[in-house]
């Protein structure tokens, strides 16, 4: 019989199958696998010894230059990309549609067109849309303020002209791609939006971008999984992605940064919908804690950390009586799994009987919490709800909880110290391990926790 000559693969998992499906059972991703030519003998001799380039080693130390990093003037968004944006680098945006991505680069761009580039030239900045009609941008620019920037507006969808475009001598400084999910390469047969013209538009873009260092924009539509659509093909293609989120029913925005070769990621920028487009907002905490009724029960502030600030955020809990027969736990802004083990470790190591109740978790506001330390505060509330005792209402908590009930320490308690007693805070619920290392620096009155049983008593007392 004679040899095949191809065989299948599948694209996102390299499963090799002898005859092509369209589903790779390996992976269970459907339309990855494709026909490759089968490596032979022939087509695959060693290279070894044949006349290549060499190449020269080098020592780790050595003279770099700095990069250079184009600030966009936008504080917020600055600091997300982590001090400004860098020459030749690809930012994949994506967020929900509506959130307001192309009301931030439309206003960054602008922002960006009035500053100087490296050279000390105006910056040139291009705004390629394909989704909005030329009519509807400028529409928005005037709603914005913003009709007498010197941004260069177009509107197109074939990646080929804009490529025919971009290549020139005088190539501009920044680009955005709004949305890459509207863009198409004309040699492949399926339509845009689909994995196949995603990837192929993102890769012809960014290698555009890196010959010809200028930055580059994507905005990218997120699925309801909260992936971008074509399996996140861009992700591993940009140098840095940034998720726009936020809630409808809410008017603040979170950048959020979740992978960046430049910079720090979990960084956040928090920003305000008005109606004169997106505004910054230097002091998130007051926002967050705006709408806080003191003396209520199952309320409790907690005193985060996103990225490398201090968020001061409301949690609130509300525990009620259970009448199905499990009881129901239901969480915004939390992690369930989290609420369901502080609910476990409550009733094992301090006797409080949550199996016969239902639990309602929300961080007020609307922002997502994915760290440790908002489990002392959770408790708190949980109690507080359950027992029917307001917190102090100048008091913020923090700390980790363990499965035995202890309560740890967590990173940078001096600079969540600081953001509450620049709130006017005056007292805080937290680890007791801090006397032990260095002293506090604010005169906030501190209650140490070492245990959740000593939290239980600070209710019940
Ligand atoms: P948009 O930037 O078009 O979202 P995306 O590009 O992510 O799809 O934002 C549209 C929403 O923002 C729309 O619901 C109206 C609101 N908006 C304001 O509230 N104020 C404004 O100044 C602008 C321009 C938009
Ligand atoms: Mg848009």
């Amino acid at each position: 019989m004679a040899k095949a000559t191809t065989q299948f693969v599948c694209q996102e998992c390299g499963a090799v199958y002898a005859k092509w499906a369209g589903k790779c059972d390996a992976c269970g991703k459907w339309n990855t696998i494709q026909e490759e030519a089968v490596a032979t003998p022939e087509t695959s001799k060693s290279v070894a010894g044949k006349s290549g380039r060499k190449i020269e080693f080098v020592d780790l130390k050595g003279v770099t230059e700095k990069t250079f990093r184009l600030k966009s003037q936008i504080t917020e968004l600055d600091r997300v990309c982590g001090g400004g944006l860098v020459e030749g680098s690809c930012i994949l945006v994506g967020g929900d549609p509506g959130i307001g991505k192309s009301t931030l680069l439309l206003q960054a761009v602008a922002k960006l067109s009035d500053g100087v580039n490296k050279e000390g030239s105006p910056t040139r900045c291009v705004y390629i849309s394909g989704e909005e009609s030329i009519e509807q941008i400028r529409l928005r620019a005037v709603r914005l303020g913003l009709s007498n920037s010197k941004v260069e507006l177009a509107s197109a969808m074939n990646v080929r002209d804009i490529l025919t475009t971009l290549d020139t001598n005088e190539s501009p400084d920044i680009v955005v791609i709004d949305s890459i999910q509207t863009m198409f390469v004309d040699t492949l047969d399926a339509a845009p939006g689909t994995v196949s013209q995603v990837r192929a538009a993102g890769h012809e873009l960014i290698r555009l971008a890196k010959r010809k260092g200028f930055i580059l924009f994507l905005v990218g539509h997120v699925t309801k999984e909260g992936t971008l659509a074509g399996p996140r093909v861009l992700e591993h293609m940009v140098d840095t992605v940034l998720y726009f989120e936020g809630d409808r029913g809410h008017h603040f925005r979170i950048l959020r940064a979740v992978k960046n070769r430049f910079g720090a990621t979990d960084e956040i920028g928090v920003f305000e919908m008005t109606e004169q487009g997106l505004e910054e907002v230097a002091n998130p905490s007051a926002l967050f804690l705006a709408e806080r009724r003191g003396n209520i029960s199952g309320s409790c502030v907690f005193a985060g950390i996103e990225g490398s600030r201090p968020v001061l955020v409301e949690v609130q809990a509300l525990v009620a009586q259970s009448f199905g027969t499990s009881p129901r736990r239901a969480v915004v802004g939390w992690d369930v799994n989290r609420l369901n083990m502080i609910l476990a470790v409550l009733e094992a190591r301090c006797g409080i009987i949550l199996s016969n109740r239902d639990v309602y978790l929300n961080i007020a506001g609307g922002l997502k919490i994915t760290e440790p330390a908002a489990d002392l505060a959770v408790a708190a509330a949980v109690v507080s709800s359950l027992t029917q005792k307001p917190m102090p209402s100048d008091m913020v908590v923090f700390g980790e909880v363990g499965l035995s009930g202890e309560v740890r320490a967590v990173p940078q308690m001096d600079l969540r110290l600081k953001e509450a007693a620049k709130l006017g805070f005056e007292k805080a619920l937290m680890p007791s391990q801090f006397s032990h290392k260095k002293k506090t620096t604010t005169d906030i009155c501190i209650h140490e926790m070492g245990n959740l049983k000593s939290l239980v008593e600070f209710f019940v007392k």
